[in-house]
């Protein structure tokens, strides 16, 4: 028997565990000549606000080693020109896709649920609380179990949708904010969003970006991200999906013998746009070789040991 990758999640089936992470992969336009969606189970739209939103002043990118530091700040075209825009191409795609949304009230985010909805062509909402990039909003709700839990629930009440609560790990306890998501009924939670970091310009003596902090993504994150994954796992029954520094076939292992369902990527294809199609081979050549059935078999087990 082959090994199975495909992975079932909120009643819904992914050809496999492989999503790729929002901010990274636009609306799907961005890659559809480099990357057959057939091997990729999802991706997350970038953020959607209410209004269009410019994002930061440049500069907005810096390279570290084994990292990006990004001060984007949600940019975006709005909810309308979404609609109008973006959604149409949905059903074109061989994947599922999943809509991160943000807002800088709740109010804000009830209102493009709301308007959401009724598009089929949607899988999953995902709500971001973790942005660290922006004034209001953003990481703001996501470092408060009061926000989250509100949130959650006023979400959860209105949603047609699976509703996925997008951690950030710039907190003390990731495992508190993960609680409280679930008792406020939350079907899934994303671990996590990027890490706090900053670059100095020694020649300017100043910060590099314009924002001062930026959020720190890709392999330097990897061991981060896992802990929190193994962390909120111990905390929560709710399927949990990966997100942090993966790029290759064993770092997909890893988060899944943490206690991921699904895991996301991000930084990595912007350095390999057919990264998903490697991992995906490097899955499935790994599961023959050790004579596993399905791939979901794995989610916990470095929890038995
Ligand atoms: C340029 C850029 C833009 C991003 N924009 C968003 C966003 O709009 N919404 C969001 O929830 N996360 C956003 N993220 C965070 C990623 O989705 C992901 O959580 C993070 O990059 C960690 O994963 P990685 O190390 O695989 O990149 C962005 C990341 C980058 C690098």
């Amino acid at each position: 028997m082959p090994f199975d990758i495909s992975v079932e999640l909120f009643g819904q089936k992914y050809a496999n565990p492989l999503v790729m992470a929002s901010g990274t992969f636009g609306c799907g336009e961005v890659y559809k000549d480099f990357l057959d969606y057939s091997k990729i189970g999802a991706f997350v739209t970038k953020a959607v606000t209410m209004e269009p939103r410019a994002g930061n002043k440049p500069q907005r990118l810096v390279e570290t080693p084994s990292g990006l530091l990004n001060a984007i700040g949600l940019q975006n075209e709005g909810l309308k020109t979404f609609i109008e825009d973006k959604l149409p191409n949905f059903e074109n795609y061989s994947c599922k896709v999943w809509v991160n949304i943000s807002g800088a009230s709740f109010e804000e985010y009830e209102h493009i649920v709301t308007e959401l909805n009724p598009f089929d062509s949607i899988s999953v909402f995902e709500i971001n609380v973790s942005c660290p990039n922006v004034a209001h909003g953003g990481m703001n709700f996501g470092t408060s179990c009061n926000d989250i839990g509100q949130l959650t629930s006023s979400l959860k009440k209105i949603s047609k949708k699976p509703i996925i609560i997008k951690l950030t790990p710039n907190v003390t306890n990731i495992a508190e904010m993960a609680i409280s998501a679930e008792q406020a009924g939350a079907d899934g939670l994303t671990v996590a969003n990027t890490f706090l970091g900053m670059a100095i310009d020694t020649e300017k003596r100043k910060p590099v970006l314009d924002n001062v902090t930026g959020g720190l993504s890709g392999p330097a994150i990897k061991p981060l991200a896992l802990r929190c994954v193994y962390q909120v796992y111990k905390a929560v029954k709710i399927p949990i999906i990966a997100c942090g520094g993966i790029s290759n076939h064993n770092d997909v292992l890893e988060f899944i013998m943490a206690g991921a369902s699904l895991v996301q990527i991000g930084t990595a294809v912007f350095k390999y746009p057919r990264c998903p199609e490697e991992i995906e081979n490097g899955l499935l050549k790994w599961g023959k070789a050790k004579n596993l059935n399905n791939i979901s078999e794995l989610r916990g087990v470095a929890h038995d040991a």
